[in-house]
C-alpha cells in the first residue's frame, strides 16, 4: 500500500467524513440529549472545538498539546472528532477501570468511517472482523482472558530473555562496524516482529507482508485517510484477513504446535463457547498487529527520547541497574499507545462532567501521564522518576495489556546491548516523521551514528561490559536512586542537622511541589525526608532530627554524613498534596513536623492565599527552621514552646476554622489523633495529615490468617498465604501497583475495597476512611479474622 502522509510532512486532508460533519462551533452535544447545564459548564470551548486529532500539535505532542485541557478542561467533546475527550490521570484510569459503564466495543472501530467504495472492497475479501480480547465486553471477555493467561505470566516469559538477546545480538553484529545505522530498519521493527511471531508460533517467512499489513491495519483503524485512500487500505486490510485465515487453516494442521495461538486454536476446540471461531480469525488478524507494532513503537521512542536527553544515556551507560526504570520512564514520557477508545453504556460521570448513554470517548493516555497532578514535574524526563511504573501506556485493570512484560523485556534488552556494544551513539541530525493517527506514535526512523573506531569490542581494553540479570516484569524500585552530593551540612536546631542536596554532575534536581519528599540512601539506611528549600532551587533542602531511641538511620545520618560525600536518593515524591483551591488554610507543625509544612506555607504564600501556622515544639533550641519560617511568613506564625508553658489549643483552631477551609498537620501520633477527633464532624477532606514513623508491620506466620481476594479490574481470585502480604500475591500475579515505603506510611499501594472486612494496620487512612471500608493499603492491611476480600484492581 501507498503510506498515508505521515505527520511531518503534508497533513493528511480527507474529505469530510460523519465525524466530522458536526464541524467547529457545533452545538453542545447536551443539548441534543437534553441535559439542561449552566453555559459556564458547556464542555465545547473554543479550544474543544480547535482539537484536531489528526493534524497540528496532537500529531507533533500530545500531552503537550492537551495541557490546556488538563488544566481547564479535563473531560471535553470534540465537534470535528465527534469523541469526549480525557486528559487527566485519575480520570483515564477510572474509565479504564469500568469497563461496564465505560465499554471496550469501540476500541477497534474505525475512527474515520469507511466510504461505501471502501466497504465494498472489504465485503469482496469477506472481511468480518469481530471481537478480539481488546473489544468484547464482560463477562464473555474475562473468561476468554483467564484461560489464555498463562503464556503471559513473568515466570513464562523468562525462557524467552535468551532468545530476544540473541536476535537483538545478531542484528547488532550486522551493523555495528557501519557507524550509521536507521534503527528501526535495522532492528527496532524486525525483532519484536520475530518475536511475536515466535511467541504466537507464527511462521516467519512472510515479514514483509506482515509489515504492509500491520501499516494498514493502523491507517484503517486510528487513521485518516483520503478517500482514495481508504480503497487501497480496504484491499490490504482484506488481503490481510486472508491471510491470517490461511495461517490458522495451517495451524491447526499442526495439534502440536507451540505458541500462543497454537493454544488459542486449542482451547477453540476444546472449549468454543468461550473462545468462538470468530474470534481466532479476528484475534490473528489484532495480534499480529498488538504483539509487535507497539513494541517497535516504543522502542523507537524510547531511543530518540534517551538519545535527545544525553545525560540520561551516559548514566544508563554507565550504571545499567537503571536501564528497567529508564524504560519505564520512556514508556511513561513517550510511549507508543498515545489514546485508546470506550463507550458509555448508561449515563456516566467523568471528573465533573456528565455524559449521555453511548458517548465515545478518547482517552489520551499520553496526557495522563505527564499530568503533573499525579507525576511530580510530569512533563520532564526523568529516568529516576519513582512512580514512572504508574504509567498508563499500558492501560489499566482488566483490559491491560497482556503482552506488557514481553515488551518491557525487549526495550530492555536493546537498551543493555546497545549501552553495552555502542555507548557512543548518537542521534544523526534528521527531521522525524510519524504516522498520522490518533492511537499509535513513534518515529518511521531513527538515524544514529557512532565511530565504529570507539566500539568497547575493538578497543584495547578489549571488551564491553557485562549484562547484569534482570527478571521479567515491572522494574524493582531497589534501583531507582540518582547521585547527589552534599552540599552544605549546618545545625539546624538541637539535634536537628540541615543537608544542602545538589545533583552530583551538576544537573538541576527534578522540581517538586509542597508536600513532596525524597528517599535518602546512606549505608544501609533508606530513610525518608520531606524537603522544605526554596521549590525553584536547583537543589534540595532537608532536616533530620536525631532519634537516639529509632531504628538507627537518623542516628547514622548525623554521624556519617559530611560536606562533600556523595549520596544515592529516590524521588521526590508527593503522598501529602496540598489542594490548591480551598479558601485559607490551617498548616499545624509538631517538632520535625514543620518541614513539610514550611513548603505548604511558601506555596500558600505564594499563590496569595489565606493562612496561618501553628508551629509546637519542646523549647525554641529544638525546634527547626524556626527563622526563616518567622521572617518568611511574618504575621501568620504562632510559636508554642513547651518549654514557655504555651500550648497550641487544637479545639480552639478546628473551631475558628472557616467553612470551606483545610487543615493540613504533621507530627507526633497524639497531635494528629487529637486533629482527627476534632474534625470528625466536618465535611470530608478538610483534615490532611502525614505521620513520621510506621507501627511495627512485619508479618508474624503463627498469627497471621490466609485469605483470598477478589481482584475485580483484573478478573482474577488470588490466595494471600499467611507468610506474605497482600501486596506481594498482588505483584506475584503480574498485576503493576505501585508501592513505596511497605510499612503502611506512604500511602502509594491503595487499593479500592469493594467488600469485605479490613484490618487496617497503615498510618495514612483517617479514621473515618477506615470506618468506610472503601480503601487500603496492600502492603500491611489484611483482611479481618480471614474473610474474602474484593478490590477494585
Ligand atoms: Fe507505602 Fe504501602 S507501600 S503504604
Amino acid at each position: 500500500m501507498n503510506r498515508p502522509a505521515s505527520s511531518a510532512d503534508t497533513s493528511v486532508d480527507g474529505k469530510t467524513t460523519e465525524a466530522q460533519r458536526t464541524g467547529p462551533g457545533a452545538a453542545c452535544p447536551h443539548a441534543e440529549s437534553g441535559a439542561a447545564l449552566a453555559s459556564d459548564q458547556c464542555p465545547v470551548s473554543q479550544m474543544a472545538a480547535d482539537f484536531d486529532a489528526f493534524t497540528g500539535p496532537y500529531q507533533v505532542d500530545p500531552a503537550e498539546a492537551l495541557r490546556w485541557s488538563r488544566d481547564q478542561l479535563p473531560v471535553f467533546f470534540s465537534p470535528r472528532l465527534g469523541y469526549w475527550v480525557v486528559s487527566r490521570y485519575d480520570d483515564i484510569k477510572s474509565v479504564f477501570r469500568d469497563n461496564i459503564t465505560f465499554s471496550p466495543r469501540n476500541a477497534l472501530e474505525k475512527i474515520t468511517p469507511a466510504t461505501p467504495e471502501a466497504m465494498e472492497v472489504l465485503k469482496s475479501y469477506g472481511y468480518a472482523m469481530n471481537r478480539t480480547m481488546v473489544n468484547e465486553d464482560e463477562p464473555a471477555h474475562m473468561e476468554r482472558r483467564r484461560v489464555l493467561l498463562d503464556h503471559f505470566l513473568p515466570e513464562n516469559l523468562e525462557a524467552k530473555q535468551e532468545m530476544v538477546r540473541r536476535l537483538t545480538r545478531e542484528k547488532m553484529d550486522a551493523f555495528i562496524d557501519s557507524g550509521r545505522v536507521d534503527l528501526v530498519e535495522a532492528m527496532l521493527y524486525e525483532v519484536p516482529l520475530n518475536v511475536a511471531l515466535h511467541f504466537l508460533g507464527v511462521p516467519e517467512d512472510d515479514i514483509a507482508v506482515l509489515k504492509n499489513f500491520s501499516v494498514a491495519h493502523s491507517v484503517n483503524t486510528w487513521g485518516k485517510p483520503t478517500d482514495e485512500q481508504q480503497v487501497a487500505i480496504a484491499h490490504d486490510v482484506g488481503q490481510f484477513w486472508n491471510y491470517a485465515g490461511k495461517i490458522i487453516e495451517k495451524m491447526k494442521k499442526e495439534p502440536e504446535g507451540t505458541g500462543w495461538m497454537h493454544e488459542t486454536i486449542r482451547k477453540n476446540a476444546e472449549m468454543p463457547d468461550v473462545v468462538p471461531d470468530s474470534y481466532v480469525h479476528s484475534m490473528m488478524m489484532a495480534i499480529i498487529v498488538a504483539a509487535h507494532e507497539t513494541t517497535s513503537l516504543a522502542s523507537a521512542n524510547m531511543f530518540k527520547t534517551l538519545l535527545t536527553h544525553r545525560q540520561a544515556w551516559e548514566d544508563i551507560c554507565e550504571d545499567p541497574s537503571l536501564i528497567p526504570n529508564a524504560v519505564e520512564e520512556c514508556l511513561r514520557y513517550s510511549g507508543s499507545i498515545v489514546a485508546w477508545r470506550r463507550q458509555t453504556t448508561a449515563p456516566a460521570r467523568v471528573g465533573d462532567v456528565d455524559l449521555p448513554e453511548g458517548a465515545k470517548l478518547l482517552i489520551v493516555q499520553a496526557s495522563g501521564n505527564q499530568d503533573e497532578r499525579h507525576f511530580e514535574d510530569g512533563d520532564q524526563f526523568d529516568i529516576y522518576r519513582d512512580n514512572a511504573v504508574d504509567h498508563l501506556t499500558f492501560g489499566y485493570g482488566s483490559h491491560q495489556c497482556m503482552g506488557k512484560n514481553i515488551g518491557r523485556m525487549e526495550m530492555r534488552i536493546f537498551l543493555e546491548e546497545m549501552t553495552r556494544r555502542l555507548p557512543h551513539l548518537r542521534l544523526a541530525d534528521q527531521e522525524f516523521s510519524y504516522l498520522a493517527n490518533t492511537s499509535f506514535r513513534g518515529p518511521d526512523q531513527v538515524w544514529v551514528e557512532w565511530d565504529p573506531a570507539e566500539n568497547p569490542e575493538r578497543q584495547q581494553a578489549g571488551r564491553a561490559r557485562e549484562n547484569l540479570h534482570f527478571p521479567v516484569g515491572a522494574p524493582s524500585r531497589r534501583n531507582i536512586a540518582r547521585k547527589v552530593r552534599v552540599t552544605g551540612v549546618r545545625k539546624e536546631a538541637d539535634g536537628i542537622i540541615g543537608l544542602s542536596l545538589e545533583d552530583a554532575k551538576g544537573r538541576p534536581l527534578p522540581r517538586w511541589s509542597a508536600g513532596a519528599h525524597i528517599e535518602l540512601c546512606v549505608g544501609d539506611y533508606d530513610r525518608k525526608y520531606s524537603l522544605c528549600g526554596k521549590p525553584d532551587a536547583t537543589g534540595y533542602e532537608i532536616a533530620v532530627l536525631r532519634e537516639d531511641e529509632g531504628r538507627g538511620g537518623s542516628r547514622h545520618i548525623h554521624e556519617v554524613v559530611a560536606e562533600g560525600m556523595e549520596l544515592r536518593l529516590r524521588g521526590p515524591s508527593n503522598l501529602f498534596r496540598l489542594d490548591e483551591e480551598a479558601s485559607n488554610y490551617l498548616l499545624i507543625a509538631g517538632g520535625i513536623g514543620v518541614t513539610p509544612i514550611l513548603a505548604m506555607a511558601d506555596r500558600l504564600k505564594a499563590l496569595g492565599k489565606d493562612y496561618a501556622v501553628h508551629y509546637s515544639g519542646r523549647s525554641r533550641r529544638t525546634m527547626a527552621l524556626l527563622e526563616r519560617l518567622e521572617k518568611d511568613h511574618a504575621g501568620r506564625v504562632t510559636v508554642y514552646g513547651k518549654d514557655e508553658g504555651r500550648r497550641a489549643d487544637l479545639a480552639a483552631l478546628v473551631a475558628g476554622l472557616p467553612e470551606g477551609g483545610q487543615i493540613y498537620t504533621c507530627g507526633p501520633e497524639r497531635m494528629i489523633s487529637a486533629l482527627e477527633d476534632l474534625t470528625a464532624g466536618l465535611p470530608e477532606g478538610t483534615l490532611h495529615f502525614e505521620h513520621f514513623s510506621a507501627h511495627d508491620t512485619g508479618l508474624d506466620p503463627d498469627r497471621e490468617t490466609a485469605f483470598q481476594v477478589e481482584l475485580k479490574d483484573s478478573g482474577l481470585t488470588l490466595d494471600v498465604a499467611a507468610n506474605e502480604t497482600l501486596l506481594d500475591a498482588i505483584l506475584a500475579a503480574g498485576i503493576d501497583i505501585a508501592c513505596d515505603c511497605r510499612e503502611g506510611l506512604c500511602g502509594s499501594c491503595e487499593v479500592e475495597v469493594l467488600e469485605g472486612e479490613i484490618d487496617h494496620r497503615d498510618m495514612v487512612l483517617t479514621r473515618a476512611e477506615r470506618a468506610e471500608n472503601r480503601r487500603m493499603m496492600s502492603c500491611c492491611s489484611r483482611s479481618q479474622a480471614g474473610g474474602k476480600v474484593k478490590l477494585a484492581l
